[in-house]
């Protein structure tokens, strides 16, 4: 299956996940005791599925994907941390630790959401691309900061997805606007410079001759 496909199933059962936990904790915080015993036991066998299915998902998008940004690292602590915390709180019908393991939750969903903003405006530290390199060298601290961790170095690593560059037959234009849109599982890379995208793309140009 796609990476894209599974970033979107991925996602989706997290809506579910969020929005089962939420009715729970709902129904314990305004003592609906019963309720919520009725709610968990019909719920157990599909919880039982969605969770399984978000946890291998997750699984493959952090094996599959580009290394992990460190507001993502912390997301997957806080995902990890609210299952044992819930299995108690739930349990035990405990309202802080129900309540604590679902804030970990929306919490870990909030640093994903801010990790992607980062993702998609991280700029280019220009006193790196210094005055005298050469528009390949320029090219190439761009590509190893921003598109490497998809593309690879020779960009045929092809991880999340990524097209292999060196296959690539797109002009000049076609790919600055993917660079600057995005497209798939590629962010746009909104805050690159027309400048520095061509220097990229001239640096990405090299690979299609090393074939
Ligand atoms: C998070 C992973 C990721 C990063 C980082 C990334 N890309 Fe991509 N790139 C992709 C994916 C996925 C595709 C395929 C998009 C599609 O066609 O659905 C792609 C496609 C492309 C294409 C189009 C290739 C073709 O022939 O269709 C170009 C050009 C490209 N990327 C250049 C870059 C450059 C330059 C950078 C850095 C500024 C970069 N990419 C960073 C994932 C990434």
């Amino acid at each position: 299956m796609e990476y894209g496909k599974i970033v979107l199933a991925h996602r989706i059962l997290v809506s579910l996940f969020l929005l089962h936990y939420v009715v729970k904790l709902i129904l314990l915080l305004i003592n609906k005791n019963e309720t919520l015993a009725s709610y968990t036991k019909v719920t157990k066998v599909p919880e039982m599925i969605i969770s399984a299915f978000f946890l291998i998902s997750g699984g493959y998008l952090v094996f599959a994907g580009p290394a992990l940004h460190i507001l993502q690292t912390i997301k997957i602590v806080c995902v990890l941390a609210s299952i044992p915390i819930a299995i108690i709180g739930f349990k035990k019908g405990n309202k802080v630790l129900a309540l604590l393991s679902v804030v970990l939750l929306f919490a870990a969903y909030g640093l994903a959401e801010v990790a992607k903003k980062k993702m998609r405006t991280m700029q280019v530290e220009t006193n790196e691309v210094s005055a005298t390199a050469t528009p390949l060298e320029a090219g190439k601290v761009i590509y190893d900061q921003q598109c490497s961790r998809c593309h690879g170095e020779g960009g045929n690593a092809e991880i999340a997805g990524a097209k292999n560059l060196k296959l690539s037959v797109l002009s000049a234009e076609e790919a600055t606007a993917i660079i600057i849109g995005g497209k798939g599982t590629m962010p746009a890379f909104e805050a690159l410079t027309s400048d520095q995208t061509n220097v990229v793309i001239e640096y990405i140009n090299t690979f299609k001759e090393q074939q």
